[in-house]
């Protein structure tokens, strides 16, 4: 991983190659909007959606606005990064203000690495007791966690992404597009 913190936002954003492009995402999330519409199609026509902040926030966004069915917006803010390195440690910053017993729950996360981010949310959303839990995930890395989502954008190898809400110490957020470093 090349250190960004010395360069200046020009210089950095030419250390990003691009992997999908805006067009590319908004297209999959479309797709898998479809998929889930499909899904929940024939159980309810109510669902809590649960946005996993910070990085989640324009997948929701985009993904939300093609779903068929009536949507409550729900938020989880937690950190478990620090640069590009997990910590392991999971620290909540802001926990669902619903509950979400006997309810239809998504949740809504940018990208599955290790899992123990998810692992430890579903853990605690499943002591409530919804009727249904299902994870949408934009990004997976293959074969580094035991927990799948059940829906999924792309499937990456196991390299750092930024963009879309996905970020390297809070920075490259706000690209419209997902690249990595390049090499
Ligand atoms: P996990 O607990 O290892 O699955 O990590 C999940 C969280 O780490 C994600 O929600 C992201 O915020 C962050 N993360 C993991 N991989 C990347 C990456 O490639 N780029 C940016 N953030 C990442
Ligand atoms: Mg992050």
């Amino acid at each position: 991983m090349k250190e960004v913190e010395h360069l200046n936002r020009d210089n950095y954003l030419s250390e990003v190659q691009v992997l999908h492009t805006n067009d590319q995402i908004r297209k999959r999330i479309k797709e898998l909007a479809g998929k889930i519409n499909d899904y929940y199609k024939e159980k309810t026509d109510r669902i809590i959606a649960i946005c996993i902040l910070k990085g989640a926030v324009h997948f929701y966004s985009e993904l939300i606005l093609n779903l068929d069915m009536d949507v409550v917006y729900s938020f989880i803010h937690v950190s478990s990064y620090s640069g590009s390195k997990s910590t392991g440690k999971i620290k909540v910053n802001y926990w669902i203000d619903k509950p979400v017993t006997n309810e239809y729950v998504l949740i809504v996360e940018d990208i599955l690495d290790t899992g123990k981010t998810l692992s430890y949310i579903v853990k605690y959303l499943n002591k409530h007791s919804p009727k249904d839990l299902k994870i949408a995930a934009l990004y997976h890395k293959v074969g580094k966690s035991n927990l799948k989502a059940d829906f999924i954008g792309f499937e990456i190898n196991d390299e750092f992404i930024v963009g879309y809400g996905l970020d390297y110490d809070e920075r490259f957020r706000n690209l419209p597009y997902v690249g990595y470093f390049r090499k």
